[in-house]
């Protein structure tokens, strides 16, 4: 199975975005913009890291009535992105939707990942603001395995509860796992994380690393160290 390590690319313009990437000379990392990027630069900055020649996962996170997100899908499967996601909140019925409209006419498409709860989500503000009642990790299974009824590929989860995504749907139900840190990093505002290599003996498949690498003195050599930990390469 493809593990590979995704940069965030957490910039506020293209500009920025793209002064980054021209760091990187003899590799193309997999490359992940969030609504930050999306909404400043738009489909534009998409074409043009595609242009370059990364992967890119698109992570803006639909959540809406089952059509809408449907042909939202249909547009950004034409933006030929290589990974893609929605919030399993929006129901099994929305998350076929989504699969539906990111297939292409040949039957190829990106790949579909749900996001389950989000780790700023506590068992409290579960229980309480949204009144879901139960366990966190009971919840996030079992929107783990609404993502796999509906044929998506495998969620996003902190890298602790990948091992129970995997137990809880299927061995190659694909883990995508932020929250990674070295072990002499500094922690940022993510409270929960773990190692490149930990991540790898936990069962991570791609690792979503922001600033541990854009915010390096040298994230080219940080990109590496992150890849030799995680890939053994
Ligand atoms: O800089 P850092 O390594 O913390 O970046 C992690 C990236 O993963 C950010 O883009 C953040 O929005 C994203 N993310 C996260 N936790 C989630 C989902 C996404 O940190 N549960």
């Amino acid at each position: 199975m493809a593990k590979d390590v995704i940069i965030a690319c957490d910039f506020e313009s293209a500009e920025a975005t793209l002064r980054f990437l021209d760091l990187f000379r003899d590799e193309k990392p997999y490359v992940k913009i969030g609504m930050e990027l999306y909404y400043a630069a738009g489909p534009e900055i998409v074409r043009e890291i595609k242009k370059r020649g990364h992967k890119i996962f698109l992570d803006l996170k639909l959540h809406d009535i089952p059509n809408t997100v449907k042909k939202a899908m249909a547009v950004l499967s034409k933006l030929d992105v290589d990974m893609t996601n929605v919030h399993a909140a929006g129901t099994v019925e929305m998350m076929r939707a989504a699969v539906e409209g990111l297939t292409r006419p040949d039957g190829s498409r990106p790949l579909l990942i749900a996001v389950t709860q989000l780790t700023s989500t506590s068992q409290e503000r579960m229980n309480e603001d949204l009144l879901i009642q139960g366990d966190i990790n009971d919840v996030i299974a079992h929107y783990a395995k609404n993502a796999e009824r509906a044929g998506l590929d495998g969620v996003v989860c902190s890298p602790l509860e990948a091992a129970g995504v995997k137990e809880a749907t299927h061995p190659s139900f694909l883990t995508i796992t932020p929250g990674v840190r070295f072990a002499d990093g500094d922690k940022g505002d993510q409270v929960r994380v773990t190692t490149p290599e930990r991540a790898r003996e936990i069962g991570s498949d791609y690792i979503v690393v922001g600033r541990p690498i854009t915010a390096a003195p040298d994230p080219v050599q940080a990109y590496r160290k992150v890849c030799r930990d995680f890939l053994q390469r």
